[in-house]
């Protein structure tokens, strides 16, 4: 390949797709020429600041076919976009993506394939739109080994949580905002639900802790539960509550990694984080904490990812040594051990506090506090029990056995408390 001029190809002319095109026409990047635009219904697609020499198609195979030496991947979705990228690198050319679901579920695939051609696949984008978080990872803390990874790596959740915090809405209607508002899509599932994280996670996992997960291992639990006067009581503790995707790799060889709501400091950068901005924090074993924020999507930023990733690809030349298979898939757990947050919602009666401590006692939990502000119904009563550390499998049993008692208005609401 000769770096002073690669032939990229385009596949996929949508808001990332476009923003890219942008930046590799605008004459700020001259070692790489983009020579192939691919979209379904391409005739729909011309714009008249591409220059003429740029082929446009609506056939990926005519891409895969050319003697282009770069192909960016940007139509999303796992297929057909996995049968294109390993055919683009069966015949020669190297990948990059800005594709989340492909790369969490057929990454590993995708980079030993390369990695065996002497090729390469880069996916910076996949994770925190325009963080360079990956190539921080892999590269600017090769040195240390790190242990942990915390991220708000959803702008939908952020945006959605930060309305209810700041006006005291429904999550409902924080969802219907957020819709209008373009931060959510009309099935917003992938997203409030974690599935979204969780792709972006196993990514950090297997870059930045050197742990292959699935992400189906990964455990997600939904904001949906969130009511605002989880935010009355979060903030009675000094905390805001956020969807949090964290994994950790222990010494004992086992992988934590969950994606799901918790408390979170108001004063921390997690609890400032709103709308589509993103943060990721890691922990290394020598150098501690290094945190990484800034716009987690949005063409542009996005753009400048992918762009990035094709100048270094472009800049590497020739195909380097092939390399060994990556190592396999980790077995994940969720079952990390934090202080907790529990909301009950009840039928108030005298004894309804001792039965649940007595829960509490039976499985070694300790509580910390007791939160119950005066002004609710007490037919519909809610309150919060503090707890110090405790594994989640073990709140969940106390839980389950406080559950069966009748005076129950909604199942109650465990989240962690991260510090
Ligand atoms: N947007 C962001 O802020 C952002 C941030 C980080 C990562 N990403 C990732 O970047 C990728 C692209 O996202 P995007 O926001 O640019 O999506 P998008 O606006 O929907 O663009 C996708 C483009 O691919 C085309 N396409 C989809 N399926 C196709 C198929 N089977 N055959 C041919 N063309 C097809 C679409 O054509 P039609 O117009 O006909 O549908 C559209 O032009 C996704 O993997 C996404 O997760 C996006």
């Amino acid at each position: 390949m000769a770096s002073d001029s690669s032939r990229v190809a385009l596949l996929g002319f949508g808001t990332v797709g476009q923003s890219v095109a942008r930046i590799l026409c605008s004459g700020e990047v001259p070692q790489v020429r983009l020579t192939h635009i691919f979209n379904r219904n391409v005739e729909q697609k011309r714009v008249d600041w591409v220059p003429a020499s740029v082929c446009w198609t609506d056939s990926a195979d005519e891409i895969l076919a050319s003697d282009t030496d770069i192909v960016i991947e940007v139509v999303g979705g796992i297929h057909p976009a996995f049968e294109w990228a390993k055919a683009a690198l069966l015949g020669g050319k190297s990948v990059v993506t800005a594709n989340k679901q492909l790369m969490a579920h057929h990454g590993t695939e995708l980079i030993d394939l390369a990695r065996s051609r002497g090729l390469e696949v880069r996916f910076e984008a996949s994770v925190a739109g325009g963080i360079p978080v990956l190539r921080a990872l892999q590269e600017g803390l090769a040195g240390d080994r790190l242990v942990e990874v915390r991220g708000i790596l959803n702008g939908t959740c952020a945006y959605i949580l930060s309305r209810m915090q700041s006006d005291a809405i429904s999550f409902a209607d924080a969802l219907i905002e957020a819709q209008r508002a373009g931060y959510a899509e009309a099935d917003p599932s992938e997203d409030v639900d974690g599935a979204d994280a969780a792709a972006k996670l196993a990514i950090i996992a297997a870059v930045g802790l050197r742990r292959p997960v699935r992400v189906a291992d990964i455990v997600t639990k939904s904001i949906r539960p969130i009511e605002p006067v989880d935010f009355e009581y979060a903030r009675e503790l000094g905390c805001t509550i956020r969807q949090i995707a964290r994994a950790s790799a222990e010494d004992s060889g086992a992988v934590f990694a969950t994606v799901r709501p918790a408390l979170v400091p108001l004063s921390s950068a997690f609890g400032r984080i709103e709308g589509s901005q993103n943060l990721v924090t890691v922990r290394g074993i020598f150098g501690g904490e290094t945190s990484f924020s800034g716009s987690g999507a949005g063409g542009s930023p996005t753009a400048v990812a992918v762009v990035s990733d094709v100048l270094s690809v472009a800049a590497r030349g020739d195909a380097g040594p092939a390399d060994a298979p990556r190592t396999a898939f980790h077995q994940v757990s969720g079952d990390f051990v934090a202080p907790h947050y529990v909301r009950f919602t009840v039928n108030d009666k005298p004894g309804i506090l001792s039965q649940i401590t007595a829960a509490y006692a039976k499985f070694g939990i300790n509580i910390e506090g007791v939160l119950q502000l005066p002004k609710f119904r007490k037919d519909r009563l809610p309150f919060v029990t503090t707890l110090e550390e405790c594994p989640e499998s073990v709140l969940d049993r106390a839980l389950a056995e406080v559950a069966r008692s009748d005076y129950h208005v909604q199942p109650p609401l465990a989240l962690p408390i991260f510090s």
